[in-house]
């Protein structure tokens, strides 16, 4: 028979996820440092809100996007400089606050957005927003992730039926479980790389590792930031800093019952926002699905 897990098990795994849902969002300059340059989710789901939310702010248009974990605004301000009017939920005002200031910025710099964008700091289990009140919701870039039971995904889904307008479309994306990657050995450093902080200058070394926990389908991810004084180009054996961050693995046929579950039509899933068909070479699903119009 299966072992239980011991308390103490259980309270580090309850710190681990507090930790793994923060960490990674309290320093918006480093984030935006890590993964500002990619583009090809912004243009998928740039691509898409113009195609269906035709309606823009300049032209008296009514039509809201809703985009869940929005973050410092790495897809909004991209969606907003479309046009659209865009409410960008998160629960880390830190990310709020810095996606607010890159606003303030673009306006001082003769080169505001010419949509607009309303920060809302809420839980998307729980979106505080009317019935059928947006045209399209977004959750881009593993933003579900960070959910991490089923009943915390059902929620969510079913959050995001209810607000949808009928015929209304969602999209999000999440990683593709890769079974290789999550059996890494925890104690070896990847990805180690040197870069200088943005904020302070340091010049330090980034490495990460990371712990699959097959009950929960959680992964437990460590970022640890060395310093690299000295010309030391290794990661020590004591971090200077460590993050952590937890995912919930989502496998293609659990996304699909969440759509199907929560009153939703898929319209598409694929990987890469190619089009690509859902293999084990993919990283990236990306799903399409539609709130059914009322007869
Ligand atoms: C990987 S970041 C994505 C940020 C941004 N969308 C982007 O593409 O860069 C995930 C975001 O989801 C937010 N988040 C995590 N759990 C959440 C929840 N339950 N409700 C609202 N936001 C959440 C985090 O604070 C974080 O800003």
């Amino acid at each position: 028979m299966a072992r239980r897990r011991s308390r103490a098990r259980e309270r580090e795994l309850t710190t681990l996820l507090a930790r793994g849902t923060d960490d990674h969002y309290l320093d918006p300059l480093l984030y935006d440092f890590e993964y500002g340059d990619q583009t090809a989710d912004v243009e998928w789901y740039c691509a898409l809100v113009d195609a269906r939310v035709p309606d823009r702010v300049e032209l008296g248009g009514s039509g809201t996007v809703l985009e869940l974990g929005a973050g410092s605004g790495r897809v909004t301000i991209p969606l907003a400089r479309g046009g659209h009017r865009i409410i960008a939920l998160d629960r880390m005002e830190p990310m709020l606050e810095h996606l607010a200031l890159k606003v303030r910025r673009l306006e001082q710099a003769d080169y505001p957005i010419e949509g607009e964008i309303e920060a809302l700091v809420a839980d998307m289990t729980a979106i505080p927003l009317a019935d059928d009140s947006v045209s399209l919701v977004v959750a881009p870039f593993n933003c579900l992730m960070h959910l991490y039971t089923w009943q915390e995904l059902l929620a969510c889904f079913c959050e995001v039926a209810r607000v949808l307008e009928p015929g209304g479309t969602f999209a999000c994306d999440v990683l593709m479980p890769d079974l290789e990657w999550l059996q890494w050995d925890p104690n070896e450093r990847h990805a180690v790389t040197p870069f200088e902080h943005p904020r302070t200058g340091r010049k330090m070394i980034y490495s990460t590792n990371h712990e699959y926990d097959h009950d929960t389908q959680v992964c437990h991810i460590r970022i640890y930031y060395d310093s690299a004084k000295g010309g030391r180009l290794r990661p020590r054996t004591t971090p200077d800093h460590v993050v952590h961050l937890a995912h919930r693995q989502i496998f293609p046929e659990e996304l699909r019952m969440l759509v199907g579950v929560a009153g939703l039509k898929l319209e598409s899933h694929t990987g890469d926002f190619l089009n690509l068909s859902l293999n084990e070479d993919i990283e990236a699903q990306a799903l399409i699905a539609r709130k059914p119009v009322r007869e």
